[in-house]
């Protein structure tokens, strides 16, 4: 649990060209070499231009008269049809290599298996093989060259279209209604990359945060046992037992589930393990006992247009809920 927070420690970088992970190195390594090619177009381009525009200006006092006019010169145009063809065709081939590599990567026997479902405005999360739920937060395993665990995700939506985007682990893949799309993952150092939702799904795009907690192997089978577990009971006579009894006699099980409870809707995130995810509302607000509270008093607060409606729970049975709500770990 300490170690899992620790890896939490966010990650402010979120640049391409910081990738951590295999299919990210690949596409950063193309951006570079496409932006360096577009750098060398520009300086000779804009060089050529400059040069023209101070060697041929009009001398002093020469005002009205016409330049000598040339029509036509086959080598000129030669020259201005080939090297951009040439190019254009060089960045046609890197850029059909990479692409053609990262699809075309077979999943291998070991790799993690996760299925992600798209949802106004969040992220639900499965690892079917693993039998964990969780939302917004996606654990994979560290991959090392000598033993490489990739982690293969299938991609779905629940409702529109959504973009699956975390900038130092890989690149875009849509999430599309009726329709499954494939990416994986890679990463080889440990951390917590930050990614957001990248196609725009609605009112709370903005707010559909995502981030990848990269652990050791052993951190991450920790993680799986531990998310594996049904919720922890709260002591009889309890705050959190009289929470749990508000939790389940109200709507709130209409939504969402916590495993070992009657709660087995999958309209809203799994709560079952809340409290071992760092934030709420899919990276709206940190999640803690302030969060939790203002978030289930009114979630419009935190997160405008958000689908969870505002409960009018009595202040009294709030503070029960939460109580209950922060032993869900
Ligand atoms: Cu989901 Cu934008």
């Amino acid at each position: 649990m300490d170690a899992t927070m620790t890896a939490q420690a966010a990650d402010t970088v979120s640049s391409i060209f910081s990738p951590v992970s295999t299919p990210a190195a690949r596409e950063a390594d193309l951006a570079r070499m496409v932006l360096w090619l577009s750098a060398v177009v520009f300086v000779v381009v804009g060089g050529l231009i400059a040069y023209s525009v101070v060697r041929f200006r009009a001398p002093a006092g020469e005002q009205g008269s016409e330049p000598p006019q040339v029509y036509g010169s086959a080598q000129v145009e030669a020259a201005w049809t080939a090297v951009p063809l040439i190019i254009i065709i060089v960045l046609m081939l890197a850029t059909g290599r990479v692409i053609h590599e990262i699809q075309a990567a077979s999943q291998p026997p070991n790799a993690v298996e996760v299925t992600v479902v798209g949802r106004q405005w969040w992220w639900e999360i499965h690892y079917p093989k693993l039998g964990v739920v969780t939302a917004n937060e996606l654990h994979v395993p560290v991959s090392d060259s000598a033993n490489p665990q990739p982690t293969f995700l299938t991609l779905e939506s629940a409702d529109v279209a959504h973009s699956f985007w975390v900038p130092r682990v890989a690149g875009k893949t849509d999430l599309i209604p009726n329709k499954t799309n494939r990416m994986w993952v890679e990463p080889r150092e440990a951390g917590t990359y930050l990614g957001q939702c990248a196609e725009y799904c609605g009112t709370q795009h903005t707010l559909m945060l995502l981030r990848i907690v990269a652990e050791p192997p052993d951190q991450f089978a920790r993680w799986v046992e531990q998310q594996r577990q049904a919720a922890a009971a709260a002591p009889a006579d309890s705050v959190a037992a009289a929470g749990r009894r508000v939790f389940l006699g109200t709507v709130c099980t209409s939504c969402h589930t916590v495993a070992g409870t009657d709660a087995r809707a999958r309209y809203g995130p799994d709560l079952t393990h809340l409290m071992s995810r760092a934030t709420i509302a899919a990276g709206a607000a940190p999640n803690t006992r302030e969060s939790l509270l203002a978030w289930v008093r009114n979630p419009d607060n935190l997160k405008h247009g958000v689908l969870m409606p505002a409960m009018q729970i009595d202040e009294k049975y709030l503070h029960q809920l939460v109580e209950y709500l922060l032993t869900l770990r």
